[in-house]
């Protein structure tokens, strides 16, 4: 590895699993102190240790305002500034539009979104103070192409895409050193994707150095995405979204192989 994001102060949320445990741990070994924040104390506090002495866990609900303030102190306390911020906590409720009561619709919209918002506004104070940083928020390409079976989980994320490009705006309109990107992933393997593919059907995963045709990503195809945003080489990237899919939004049909002839 290198030093992409050497010396940076880096905040992930959703870090005990899946794509926020491997986009701490590549920000960490490209240089960057990393807070992982979770729910999850066990896996998150365990992923810290692995990561070794420029990672710490703190837990956090996202959805919970007073919370982000805490933890926005403490930051505060500890490094006085924050540089990169990567939301990627987050739910999937598998449930159309028939079967999603008002309450499930509101935890999976306070969760994806609320958290996504409550993120952005506690940590804006400490972002100002970087000389250059970067919100990259996990969004999904259930933003660009809705789900008919997650309808909560495609409403929430819809709002992340465009949260993403309000926060870049005014950054920009402020003349804030602050850049605000999403990353929308599909079909990367993680304890949340097992949960659809239970409904949906489970494509091989990936084996390195193979193009992944009708394949399963990792959690690192994600990571690797997260530090390019992160760094300074994306400096002049803001309000963009980056499609980690494989195609899918390209191809919403699949394979169309027809005979011209
Ligand atoms: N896996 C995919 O293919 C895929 C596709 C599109 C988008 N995403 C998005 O990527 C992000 C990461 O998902 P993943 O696949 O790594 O899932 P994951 O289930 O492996 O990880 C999600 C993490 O979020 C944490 N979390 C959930 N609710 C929380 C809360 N209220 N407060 C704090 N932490 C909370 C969980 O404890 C878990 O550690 C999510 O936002 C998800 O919607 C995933």
């Amino acid at each position: 590895m290198s030093s992409r994001v050497e010396g940076k102060i880096a905040l992930v949320t959703g870090a005990a699993s899946g794509m926020g445990a491997a986009a701490a741990q590549m920000l960490a070994a490209e240089g960057a102190t990393v807070i992982l924040v979770d729910l999850n104390e066990e896996m998150g506090s365990q992923n810290a240790k692995r990561i070794g002495e420029s990672a710490s866990f703190l837990k956090l609900d996202v959805s919970d305002a007073n919370q982000w303030q805490d933890v926005a102190s403490e930051v505060e306390k500890r490094h006085g500034r924050l540089d990169i911020l990567v939301n990627s906590a987050g739910i999937v409720l598998i449930a159309d539009i028939e079967h999603t009561t008002p309450d499930q619709f509101n935890r999976v919209l306070a969760i994806n979104a609320g958290g996504t918002f409550l993120a952005c506004r506690a940590m804006m104070p400490l972002l100002k103070r970087s000389n250059h940083a970067s919100i990259i928020n996990i969004a999904s390409t259930a933003s660009h192409q809705g789900f008919g079976l997650g309808f909560a989980y495609g409403a929430s994320k819809g709002a992340v895409r465009t949260m993403t490009k309000s926060i870049a705006a005014f950054c920009q309109d402020n003349g804030l050193p602050i850049r605000c990107n999403s990353i929308h992933p599909n079909e990367i393997e993680t304890p949340m994707m097992e949960e659809v593919m239970m409904r949906t059907g489970k494509p091989e995963p990936v084996a390195d150095g193979v193009l992944p045709l009708g394949k399963l990503g990792a959690p690192k195809d994600v990571a690797y995405a997260v530090v390019y945003l992160a760094s300074e080489e994306a400096r002049f990237i803001t309000g963009t979204e980056l499609l980690v899919d494989n195609g899918s939004v390209m191809r919403p049909f699949g394979t169309s192989i027809v005979d011209p002839t």
